[in-house]
């Protein structure tokens, strides 16, 4: 048995570039901004799959994303929720909300789509507790340990919980690592030991946590 992990790349990276479906208004709109100075930005289709499949757990249900930029993440998930479910998108730049809801809306799927604007750390504090079966993290960095403690409280418990980026490109290999990388170092190690969640690291894209929120204790018979 083997504890060593595979590096993705070569081969078998265009073996699974080859797998897997992705919707095809979603193909396209990968493919609409690649150029983008930011296209790196948009969410891996590994894990827009994964996020969809956690949306189709719960028929009707309802999900949450913190930064949508060009509605990618948001679109795998409305495509798992289904026609009567319902997404709360929270995004700072009303460039990146407006596109998202022009994009979306113009394809009839933004029924069940609310866009939030502003500071996510505000629209989040506003937010009832268990509401949530499905948080999706990728914004600001050094904001995530405060969006997972938000995500544990509005998340119901079973609920899943996904950070996006928690590799950083590899550099939070290295000790030394500042800005983001730093930040998500830290992040990984507080979603690790976080009291409210099961957590495990993902490979998958720029690496992910997925944190599953924990159930209240049964009460003493
Ligand atoms: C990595 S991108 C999101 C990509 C998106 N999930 C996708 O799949 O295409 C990060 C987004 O978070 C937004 N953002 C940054 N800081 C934010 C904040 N404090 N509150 C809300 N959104 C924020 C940015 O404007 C940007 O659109």
């Amino acid at each position: 048995m083997s504890l060593d992990r595979l590096h993705v790349h070569g081969p078998l990276a265009d073996y699974l570039d080859g797998l897997g479906e992705t919707p095809d208004h979603i193909a396209a709109r990968y493919e609409e901004h690649a150029g983008h100075p930011s296209a790196q930005m948009m969410t891996h289709p590994d894990l827009g799959r994964l996020l969809g499949a956690l949306a189709r757990q719960r028929p009707a249900g309802r999900a949450i994303e913190v930064g949508t930029f060009v509605g990618i993440s948001a679109a795998w998930m409305l495509d798992g929720l289904g026609p009567d479910g319902r997404l709360d998108a929270l995004e700072l730049s009303d460039e990146y909300a407006d596109l998202t809801e022009a994009w979306l809306g113009g394809l009839g799927l933004a029924s069940g789509l609310t866009v939030h604007r502003g500071p996510a750390a505000e629209t989040l504090a506003r937010l009832d507790a268990d509401t949530y079966d499905l948080c999706y993290i990728d914004a600001d960095k050094p904001a995530y340990p405060l969006y997972l403690d938000e995500a544990a409280r509005i998340v119901r418990p079973g609920g899943a919980i996904v950070a996006d980026n928690v590799f950083s490109g590899g550099l939070v290999a290295d000790p030394e690592a500042t800005g983001n990388a730093a930040a998500l170092r830290e992040f990984t190690r507080y979603a690790l030991s976080h009291p409210g969640v099961d957590t495990c690291v993902l490979p998958i894209g720029d690496g992910i946590t997925l944190s599953i929120v924990r159930r209240p204790p049964l009460p003493a018979p």
